[in-house]
């Protein structure tokens, strides 16, 4: 049997397949059920100073079987209320990623320091939400801002930190550069893809803020295409996330330079059984192919890595 364990900044996954920020809930007994399911991982959803109810309905709309538009517009309980769910979540057993999201670098790193108080293994910084004004994409699309907003959180933690990067941008790698340089541990792409529909016969768009992300299948050539070109230019780890619903995308992600995944849309169309599918099926495929380690994988569709 393949070993499907990762290393990922430091912290130890027993499978490489996380559940990603904002899928399945907010609760620490929605993410422990993820564990139990067999995830190697669940990151939180992004969590903010105060308390947010978001954009009004409708939030989010499926795409057919290519994934979802959504415009949540990051509703959460505040980050005073969020430890007892992380310190349910952390019961399941697997490592607890923290997302967090903030206007700037200093409340970044108040919230930050907060978020580690929880017990979380690492943080995620959510600087890659498509639709959520003056705060995502808005603060992370900037290579500069993302290397402040990075150093400003590592100085004030003792946890990895991890970026999450937009691929509505032209270069995504000098991003993740940026992450690097602030000191970030690892980086993990993507987040969704700006995107909209129109409701002819109402002739407005479908979501009630106009504007969102795509998620899902659909978006998965964008996600690897990202993970490629980040992991030409880093050396720090990258997680992969985008449309993975089967073991091959997920050794896609890891040969364009994935070392760990995580999963969204996946979970949300086929539940939390997904994860155990998924170790099954990839452990399978890695003994197909005579890869005995996962870490093996990692970049190997790169010319010179092959
Ligand atoms: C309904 C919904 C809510 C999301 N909420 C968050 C969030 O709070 N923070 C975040 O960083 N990403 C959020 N995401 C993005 C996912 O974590 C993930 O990056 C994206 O959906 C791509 O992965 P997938 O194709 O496997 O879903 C959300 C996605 C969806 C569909």
């Amino acid at each position: 049997m393949a070993d499907l364990s990762v290393r990922v900044a430091g912290v130890a996954f027993p499978n490489p397949f996380l559940l990603a920020s904002g899928i399945w809930g907010e609760s620490g007994e929605s993410l422990a059920a993820a564990v139990r399911a067999g995830a190697g991982g669940v990151v939180t959803k992004s969590i903010g100073a105060a308390p947010r109810s978001g954009f009004p309905n409708p939030t989010v709309e499926a795409y057919g079987r290519w994934g979802f538009l959504n415009a949540m517009g990051l509703p959460n309980p505040g980050i005073d209320e969020y430890p007892k769910e992380v310190e349910v979540a952390l019961g399941a057993g697997a490592p607890v990623v923290g997302s967090i999201f903030a206007g700037d670098a200093p409340e970044f790193a108040r919230l930050g320091e907060r978020m580690a108080g929880t017990g979380v293994a690492a943080l995620e910084l959510n600087l890659s939400c498509p639709h959520a004004e003056g705060f995502g994409t808005e603060v992370g699309s900037d290579p500069a801002n993302v290397e402040r907003i990075v150093r400003a959180v590592v100085e004030r933690v003792r946890i990895p930190v991890i970026a999450k990067i937009t691929p509505n941008t032209s270069d995504p790698a000098a991003l993740a550069q940026a992450a690097e340089r602030g000191g970030a541990a690892a980086v993990s792409a993507i987040n969704t893809v700006r995107a909209l529909a129109i409701d002819v016969r109402l002739r407005r768009p479908v979501l009630a803020h106009g504007l969102g992300g795509l998620s899902g299948p659909a978006i998965k050539p964008v996600g690897l295409a990202c993970v490629w070109q980040i992991y030409e230019k880093v050396g720090i780890p990258v997680i992969g996330i985008g449309g993975i619903s089967s073991a091959e995308d997920a050794l896609e992600y890891v040969m364009a330079g994935a070392r760990a995944l995580e999963v969204g849309t996946a979970v949300a169309f086929d539940g939390v059984g997904v994860f155990g599918r998924l170790v099954h099926d990839l452990s399978e495929l890695l003994d197909e192919l005579g890869i005995h380690r996962l870490e093996d994988a990692v970049g190997v569709a790169h010319p010179a890595k092959a």
